[in-house]
């Protein structure tokens, strides 16, 4: 099928490439030239692994624009995944969704027209929203035609995006009618029925079987994505909660998830207890969803305590430091891990911000260490006083404690005695509860894990 794919950020350029890698003939507009032109170049500007290599692959199936005087109208699909940023209210900004509405309207031709699908997450309701703006456009020019416009909600992690591209549990369509559901199941018929060659980066997982294509209507579509993350931001908070009731009654939170997660009605993934979510998606929509409750005259109380749990969550790294040095005020305090989670360069309301603001705040000396995000923080932040470590030991030089903030596999293989060594006092702070606590014990440190 030929796809015009819309926005290059994660979501857009890892479905594009995808599509692409499984003989669809993609093209992918953004109005970024410099991010085109490095695209079209074989340079991926995001850290997601496999990425490069697989549009290596791909790429005699894909073509790269960045003007809509390019724009193919008689395309067969276009799919919309550009940002819906958050408003300072918490609702999310639809403009940039609005204005490729309006451009996909005015380009439109009476032949042939494309089905649009909103891949980005959205506001429920926004396929009839995207709908209206379209066919207001076409009007416009005096073309009176019915648009069809779905929405196909992603459940890509950052990290593993491609993972769950090709393998993943569920593909959701939502569609008003059968046309619409029909050309996009077909659009991903070969990832469905996995009747493709796994590129070597990306070879099948053991376990995995078959995804399951669920389609509904769009307003259902709509809300699953929404529910998807509500649910498993609220199971990070549940386990978050009882890791500080663990803490208190003497349990070890890893042995209650563990306990509880036998049970397939629970399952054990997402029960990991550490200091929290964060990321561009979860915060971001839970807050959303729960105002467009409000908007209908109630209150989600689930999600608001989801929410709490998780703001409360950030401050415990600060409150294990004054247990532990009682001061922080004239300490150093090392940090390992600055992105929101392993695998990704995005800082986007990572814990580790408000925990090094507040460390600052309150009078210490921060040396930080993230092979990937570093550089990320330093241009965001570039006014915090930090000291940005060239090698992870460095960031042991002279701490009083080291706090762990994102759980990267490199910092697995650190010798943590002979960083101990290194230490004014050897005390280890696990937030992400990575670590084996014998290890540390052995080598002489008070270790601190979450609900341990
Ligand atoms: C999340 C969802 O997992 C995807 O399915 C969804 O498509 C995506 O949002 C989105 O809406 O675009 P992502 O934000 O990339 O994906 O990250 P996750 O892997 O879900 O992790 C989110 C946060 O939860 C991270 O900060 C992670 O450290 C934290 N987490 C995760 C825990 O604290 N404990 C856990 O057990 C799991």
């Amino acid at each position: 099928m030929k796809v015009t794919i819309i926005g290059s950020g994660y979501v857009g350029l890892t479905t594009g490439v995808a599509l692409a890698y499984i003989d669809h003939q993609v093209t992918l507009l953004d109005i970024d030239q410099q991010k085109i032109e490095r695209l079209a170049n074989g340079e991926i500007p995001i850290y997601e692994p496999g990425l490069k290599e697989l549009l290596e692959d791909a790429k005699k199936n894909i073509s790269f624009i960045s003007s809509w005087d390019s724009f193919d109208p008689t395309t067969d699909v276009v799919i919309i995944a550009v940002g819906t940023p958050m408003r300072e209210n918490g609702d999310a900004d639809l403009s940039f969704v609005e204005a490729v509405a309006k451009s996909i309207g005015q380009r439109l031709i009476s032949e042939k027209q494309p089905i649009i699908v909103n891949k980005s997450t959205v506001p429920i309701g926004s396929a009839a929203y995207v709908k209206s703006i379209i066919e207001q456009q076409c009007k416009k020019r005096g073309l009176q035609i019915d648009i069809n416009v779905g929405s196909n909600p992603e459940f890509l992690r950052e990290g593993v995006a491609l993972v769950d591209t090709f393998y993943p549990d569920r593909i959701v369509i939502g569609a008003d009618n059968k046309m619409t559901a029909n050309q996009l199941q077909q659009l991903y018929s070969t990832i469905l029925h996995q009747e493709y060659k796994p590129h070597d980066s990306l070879p099948k997982p053991k376990d995995y079987t078959e995804s399951v294509l669920h389609i509904t209507n769009t307003t259902s579509a709509e809300m699953i994505k929404y529910a998807a993350n509500s649910f498993l931001a609220m199971k990070i908070s549940f386990i978050n909660e009882f890791a500080n009731l663990a803490e208190k009654v003497g349990a070890d939170i890893q042995e209650v998830a563990k306990g509880i997660g036998l049970d397939k009605r629970i399952g054990s993934k997402f029960l990991h207890a550490g200091i929290g979510w964060g990321g561009s998606c979860f915060p971001k929509d839970v807050l959303a969803i729960s105002l467009t409750a409000e908007q209908y005259g109630f209150e989600m109380s689930m999600l608001k305590s989801t929410i709490e749990i998780n703001n409360r969550q950030r401050e415990w790294v600060i409150k294990k430091l004054q247990e532990t040095l009682q001061t922080i005020r004239g300490k150093t305090i090392g940090i390992l891990g600055l992105s929101f989670k392993p695998n990704t360069d995005d800082l986007r309301n990572a814990p580790s911000i408000d925990i090094i603001h507040k460390l600052i705040e309150l009078g210490a000396t921060v040396k930080v260490y993230d092979q990937i995000a570093m550089i990320n923080f330093k241009n965001q932040y570039p006014a915090l006083p930090l000291e940005y470590a060239e090698q992870v030991e460095d960031v042991f030089e002279e701490a009083h404690a080291v706090a762990l903030l994102t759980e990267w596999k490199e910092f697995q293989k650190l010798d943590f005695e002979k960083t101990s060594s290194k230490m004014k006092r050897k005390i280890m702070i696990d937030g992400r509860n990575a670590f084996n606590s014998d290890a540390f014990k052995k080598a002489g440190y008070t270790y601190v894990g979450v609900g341990r």
